[in-house]
């Protein structure tokens, strides 16, 4: 078994290299004392994503005992079984029924409504931005800001309550990577929350806001339970922000390291969602995706998996697969992508449209508002999480280079 090398959150991609050279899928060892069988290459990745024999609900016999032998007695899959009733973690038939209530609330007209409301929020807090304070991170005035205020927004989450949000879910998006405690005390704090939004919602009258949707919905009379719409509630709230943040993020840092194709966008908006594109299949803010395991015998190129046992798809190696895309470690927008950075099969991301159109965006405003802005530091001093799931920078250090364009 192969333990991921110590630098692996600063230059994945070097190791993802090593290993889709020796095969399919590799056994590893997180430092949490988790194991599971990472999935490298493309083929492979899609075939893992749509198996019927390979699923996620923890709640099941089988699922249970995967993780519990995954992750002997530590304990790190442990969080607070009233969140864990959602899309992520559920199988058809009980996943499509949890996702037919969700869908039409994520619908493309619905999303193209709210672009006028992203835009805003993008400017306001351009607005807030100081030309003359020099040196500021990016990531904590602009790229975390602008999708948690989206998401509590849609949610119908008050805007002065979203600080504590960022801490708990940082706490929770990692479930092999994060400390048992830290895990808990963050997801009771986020049960207590909704619990107490929903009783507010329920006294005071229903809004416009996704909670209310998605308690008054249903489909041939079926509705959420409390916890269920708890769960998505969290789902949606921690889904939609961790990685729209490093989506941006990482855009960001990729146009810096070319100021000239920075400033150009400028006067090219439309060349903006191409960049994206290729962003998400380059540096994608999802490095490996959510927990999966086995429940029957399953031959992955030459490796069989043995049934119970955890499965990890590495999204951000099977989109840089060299037998997949032609010179893959080239940044090149005007590639032709199928890339999985949102994922593949059922569990393909939801926030999809909401995520590129926050992106686009957010990278459209900020040239016009700042169309000399500079990498502070250089690339070797950038922090990346200690995320498996998350691929993103600790911060970002910018110059703001003189007094902003008037938009
Ligand atoms: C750049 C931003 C985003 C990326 C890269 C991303 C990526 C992903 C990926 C890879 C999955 C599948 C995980 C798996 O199969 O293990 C997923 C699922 C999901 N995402 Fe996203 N996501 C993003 C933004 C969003 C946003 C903005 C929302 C909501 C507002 C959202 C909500 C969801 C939900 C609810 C699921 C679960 C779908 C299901 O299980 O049926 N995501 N996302």
């Amino acid at each position: 078994m192969r333990q991921l090398p110590t630098d692996f959150f600063q230059a994945p991609y070097a190791f993802y290299r090593q290993l889709r050279a020796e095969g399919s899928v590799h056994q590893i060892g997180l430092r949490t004392g988790v194991r599971a069988w990472l999935v490298v290459d493309y083929d492979a990745a899609k075939e893992v994503l749509r198996h019927p024999d390979i699923r996620k609900d923890p709640h099941s016999a089988t699922g249970a005992q995967a993780r519990h032998a995954a992750a002997g007695s530590s304990g790190v899959t442990a969080t607070n079984r009233r969140l864990s009733y959602h899309l992520l973690n559920a199988d058809p038939p009980h996943h499509s029924r949890l996702r037919k209530l969700v869908t039409p609330a994520f619908a493309p007209a619905r999303m193209a409504a709210l672009e006028f409301r992203v835009a805003a929020i993008a400017d306001e807090l351009l607005d807030r931005i100081d030309p003359a304070a020099g040196r500021v991170d990016l990531l904590e005035e602009y790229a975390f800001p602008l999708p948690i205020t989206v998401i509590c927004e849609l949610l119908g989450v008050p805007v002065e309550d979203r600080e504590p949000f960022r801490e708990w879910s940082a706490a929770v998006v990692d479930t092999p990577m994060s400390t048992p405690e830290a895990m808990r005390e963050a997801t009771d704090a986020i049960v207590e929350y909704f619990d107490g939004l929903v009783a507010m919602r329920r006294e005071h009258g229903l809004g416009d806001d996704l909670i209310s949707h998605l308690l008054t919905v249903t489909d041939d009379g079926d509705r959420l339970s409390h916890d269920e719409l708890i769960s998505m509630a969290f789902l949606i709230l921690v889904a939609g922000h961790e990685t729209t943040v490093n989506l941006i993020g990482n855009t960001v840092l990729t146009l810096l390291a070319d100021p000239p194709r920075y400033r150009a966008l400028r006067d090219q908006p439309d060349a903006v969602a191409p960049l994206i594109e290729e962003v998400l299949r380059h540096n994608g803010p999802v490095n490996i995706a959510t927990l999966r395991y086995t429940t029957a015998p399953i031959t992955l190129g030459e490796t069989e998996i043995p049934a119970g046992e955890l499965v990890l798809v590495a999204l951000g190696s099977a989109n840089r697969d060299e037998r997949h895309f032609a010179d893959p470690t080239a940044f090149d927008p005007d590639r032709a992508s199928n890339h999985i950075a949102f994922g593949y099969g059922i569990h393909y991301c939801l926030g999809a449209g909401l995520a590129r159109m926050e992106a686009r965006i957010a990278v459209t405003h900020l040239v016009t508002r700042f169309p000399e802005l500079r990498l502070a530091v250089d690339d070797d001093e950038l922090r990346w999480r200690e995320s498996i799931l998350i691929r993103g920078v600790q911060d970002l250090p910018v110059d703001l280079a003189g007094a902003p364009a008037l938009p």
